[in-house]
Order: structure tokens, then C-alpha cells, then sequence
């Protein structure tokens, strides 16, 4: 089912997200609530959608990346559940993309992140997972993996004057970014 979005300002997109429990995993509100995930993904045309965004306070997001991306590279990763992940970053070294966020619709803003992490987390039949992103997945992976702590990307702007409307982004600062 396609959920409506919850936008920045409402509280529940800056609670630390409750880690979910193997009981949980098994549950039929659990499935639906992947169903409703992927549903209001594809509904608002999302590339990923973390549990909260659609008002619900547990450690669960979901991506689905095609490659290659409007950066030119190629970056996939097939739809993949995150539950209860953590994020180990792997380099000192930064990258930049001009983000935007469901939560936060119609801007975008240049965020530097690092650009090579691993991730562990559970997949959806509570199995362990872990795998390595760089490049534009490390930042997608981050950005949703930061809804699950109260965290969005406009916390990590470095330079306010980086934040634009996306029509605005699209006729002068997208060939910058
Ligand atoms: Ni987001």
C-alpha cells in the first residue's frame, strides 16, 4: 500500500528508529510493512525509502539502484532490505553529490560523505548480510541508512549556499555538481 510521506519537520524523521527484533522479522506486519516500502518507493520515485519516512520508527529501509545512474556511473544494487545496519566507513576520502530526499521534496543539496563503507545488516528473512559501496551507492546507502538515526541529508550540508530548488539546481548548478 502507498503511504503518504512524512516531511522534515515531522518528529518522527528525527527519532533513532527501534532495532527489530528476529520475532519481528517473522511477523505479518513486518512483510506488509516491506509491501508498503517498495509500494511508496516506486509510487514517489524514490531510488530508496527508510522506514520512518513513511511514519514508522523501526530500523528498516530499503534501496533499489539501477545503473548506470545520471552521474554516468555504474553503481547498482538489486533491491536490498536493510535491517539493523551498521555502516563502517573505510576511507578518509570524501565525495560530493547533490542529494534529494523525499522528505524534503522539491530540493536538492551537495553533500560530502565518504566514499567507501561497508555495511552489515539483516536482509529480510533475518539473515546476515554484508556488502561494500562506494562511489554514489556509498552516498545512497548513507542517505537512507542516516533516516534510521535522525538524521537527513540537509544536516550535513557543509556550504548552506548548496541547497537549491530543483528546478533552480537543474538550470544552473547541475553541470557543478
Ligand atoms: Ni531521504
Amino acid at each position: 500500500m502507498i503511504r503518504p510521506i512524512c516531511r522534515m519537520g515531522n518528529p518522527v524523521l528525527r527519532e533513532i528508529a527501534k532495532e527489530i527484533s528476529q520475532e519481528e522479522l517473522k511477523s505479518e506486519s513486518f512483510r506488509q510493512l516491506l509491501i508498503d516500502l517498495k509500494d511508496s518507493m516506486d509510487h514517489y520515485g524514490g531510488i530508496g525509502i527508510a522506514a520512518p519516512q513513511i511514519g514508522v520508527s523501526l530500523k528498516v529501509a530499503i534501496i533499489e539502484l539501477e545503473g548506470p545512474n545520471r552521474y554516468g556511473e555504474n553503481s547498482e544494487l538489486p533491491l536490498t532490505v536493510f535491517v539493523n545496519p551498521e555502516i563502517e566507513i573505510l576511507t578518509d576520502e570524501n565525495q560530493g553529490f547533490w542529494e534529494g530526499c523525499l522528505s524534503v521534496p522539491g530540493l536538492r543539496g551537495f553533500v560530502e560523505r565518504p566514499s567507501k563503507i561497508r555495511v552489515r545488516f539483516l536482509n529480510e528473512k533475518g539473515e546476515k548480510q554484508e556488502i561494500l559501496a562506494q562511489g554514489f551507492l556509498a552516498t545512497v546507502v548513507q542517505h537512507e541508512l542516516d533516516h534510521l538515526f535522525g538524521t537527513l541529508y540537509v544536516d550535513r550540508i557543509k556550504d548552506p549556499k548548496l541547497l537549491s530548488f530543483q528546478d533552480e539546481y537543474e538550470k544552473f548548478l547541475q553541470e557543478k555538481g
